[in-house]
Parts: structure tokens; sequence; C-alpha cells
């Protein structure tokens, strides 16, 4: 895009809402800013997409996407940094990470361009609705479905790409508890568990509702097979601190490959901590914990950063887990914080600054 011109056409909103929200109470995903972006895929092209206003779309009650799940979505932030830019974390682990949902679903690959520019003009259309560095962040999600009118159980020819945008709050967040769940399970061996399908998410929710009502947060996840080791935790990575090393379960096929885990496993190494990816059973965590050597737990992800897990249900027992201020969770928290919001030097050139 050459500075002071646009790639698309833009409608802008009449009025912004942007006055009416209280940017230092913003929850997470209810406040929508004033625009989004829209490109449509149909006959072996992309249309040249456009910026609207945020607001509901038209979709055949047939669209792929309402009748067979055809549909992936990515989530990433952009924050402000002390030059008063944004700057957009790693977004091209997610672009990446969206072709692959794509090509798992059978739908066509999203060009690099057409991903960054809609993006970065978004961003640009709405950047009064970046929050400051101490407010939060702006959350991006594009969304990615089939929209085909038809019943045959196929990805059909015709997809939208909608790219909406968020203010959030900032992640300073209290410590969470977890319980495991024996009974449901999010992936298996051959099924969508490491692409970031819509359809990987609506069967989670009775699991997390019946975790809520026993007092929890949210749940661990386990393998679809022994039902023994752990996998992830509610929408999150997972890392252990045992005995003075970090361990995290293995990109195996049915884990979701976080960018934030990602960039867990880089700090983790700049910092000199030691970082173990191999696959941590229950077992391991009850001994660990009755050996006083399960010092920490933690989920990573876009929406939290790092939470760091206060208490864990296990089937017959709670295991609380000590919340220190120098613990591996707020060191890594402070220096991804740090890195997002330009204060520490991006020395991985993860931000994308615009
Ligand atoms: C199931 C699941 N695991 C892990 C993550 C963390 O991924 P990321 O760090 O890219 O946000 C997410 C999404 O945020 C998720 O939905």
């Amino acid at each position: 895009m050459v500075q002071g011109t646009s790639t698309f056409p833009i409608t802008r909103v009449k009025n912004s809402r942007r006055e009416s929200v209280d940017f230092d109470n913003l929850p997470f995903g209810t406040v929508w800013s004033d625009h989004m972006f829209v490109a449509d895929y149909a006959d072996g092209a992309w249309s040249r997409g456009k910026i609207q206003p945020y607001g509901p779309i038209e979709i055949h009650p047939s669209a792929k996407a309402l009748q067979y799940a055809v549909s992936g979505f990515e989530g990433f932030k952009a924050h402000r940094i002390p030059t008063g830019e944004c700057a957009v974390f790693r977004p091209d682990m997610n672009r990446n990470r969206l072709n692959r949902t794509a090509q798992r679903l059978m739908m066509p690959e999203v060009p690099e361009e057409l991903f960054f520019d809609a993006m970065r003009e978004l961003l640009e259309v709405d950047k009064d609705w970046l929050p400051d560095a101490d407010q939060g962040a702006l959350y991006i999600r594009p969304s990615y479905f089939g929209i085909t009118p038809t019943l045959t159980v196929a990805p059909g020819d015709a997809f939208r790409l909608v790219i909406m945008t968020c203010p959030v709050g900032g992640y300073f967040s209290d410590d969470i508890s977890l319980t495991i769940t024996q009974e449901y399970v999010r992936a298996f061996p051959g099924g969508t568990g490491s692409n970031k399908l819509a359809g990987n998410y609506a069967p989670t929710m009775l699991a997390s509702a019946l975790a809520q009502k026993q007092g929890y947060h949210n749940v661990v996840w386990l393998d679809g097979v022994e039902r023994r080791y752990i996998e992830e935790c509610g929408v999150m990575n997972v890392f252990f601190v045992i005995d003075g090393t970090v361990v995290t379960p293995p990109l195996e096929g049915t884990i979701l490959p976080g960018v934030n885990r990602d960039s867990a496993i880089q700090l983790l190494a700049d910092l000199g901590i030691p970082c173990e990816e191999r696959r941590v059973s229950v077992d391991e965590l009850r001994e660990a914990a009755a050996a006083g050597i399960l010092e920490e737990m933690f989920g990573c992800g876009t929406a939290a950063a790092i939470a760091p897990v206060g208490r864990l249900g296990l089937e017959d027992e709670d295991i609380t887990l000590e919340l220190r201020s120098d613990s591996v969770a707020n060191r890594l928290k402070a220096e991804l914080f740090g890195i997002q919001t330009g204060t520490i030097e991006d020395r991985h050139g993860w931000l994308m600054r615009l």
C-alpha cells in the first residue's frame, strides 16, 4: 500500500461509537470498533474487498458455514508502543495458521497481500480504537468461512473473509482455577486440534460450563486416546514448572500451535530458563505435587497472555499452587508484555509497526 492511498473502497460510519466506550474498563470481545473488512472469493478469484461499518452481514441460511461449520478464524493483538505507533504482534504467524486451517477445510488460501493490506488499512481507519498500553490492546479477529448456499457436504466454491477488531482490557488478571476433564476431549489423532476451526470450539462449551458449575474457570484437556496426558487448558496452551524446569506438551497434531506458546519457548531460552517440550501425564503431576516439586502451572494464549493457575482439580483432589511474585509466569509475562508494548527491545523482530 502506498502511504496515504487506500487499496480498498471505504464506507465510513456517520457517527463513531468511540466516545461512548470506557477505555479504562474494557471487557473482552464485546465492544467492536467502527469498521470491518470484507472480501469474497467466488468464481475462482478474490473480490477487491472493502472496508465498511461494523455490523450484520447477509448470508444464506443454507451457507456451508452455518450448516457444516466450514469456518475458521484467528485472533491476535496490536498494542500502542511509546512512539504512539500501533505494533501488531507476529501477524505472519496468524496468517500462516489461518491458511493451514483453510487447507484443512478445503478453502482457498488467503493471499499474503490481501491479508496484510486489509489488516493495515482497517487499523488505519480505526486507529482511534487502539487503547493505550496501560488500558489494553486491540484484538484482531479474522473470520473466514464458506458461503455457498447448498446442502451437499462439500466445501462449496464461495467464501468470505471478514476482519473485525475490538479494544480489549489489559491482561493483568488474577490467577485461574482449572479442572481436568476425563469425560470430554477437545482433539484426537487425525482430527483438527492443531487447526483453528470454528467447529473445534462449540463442543468444548459444555465441558467448560460443567467445570464452571463446579467452581473452576475452565478445564484441562487430556489426550483423546489414553486420557492420561495433558494437552491444553481452556483455549490456551499449557506450561508447568516442575523442579525448576518448564515443561509444555509437544505439538503432535492435536494441540493448537499457539503464537504465544512459540514466543514463550523463545523467551524462556532468552531468560536462561530450561524448557522441555514433552508429554506430561496426570500421574506425573500428582507425584510432582506430592513431592513438592510442582512449582507452577500457567496457560498461555493471545487473550490472557500468561495466566497463572492457582488451583488444579484432579479427579479426587485439588492441587493448590503457590503464586510467587518472582514466578516464571510473571517473568515471562513481563518480558512478553514489554516486547509487545515496545518497552523491551524487539530482539526477534516480532512487531509489525504501523
Ligand atoms: C485451543 C487454543 N489453544 C491455544 C491457543 C493459544 O494460541 P495463541 O497463542 O496463538 O493465541 C488458542 C487461542 O488463542 C486456542 O484457541
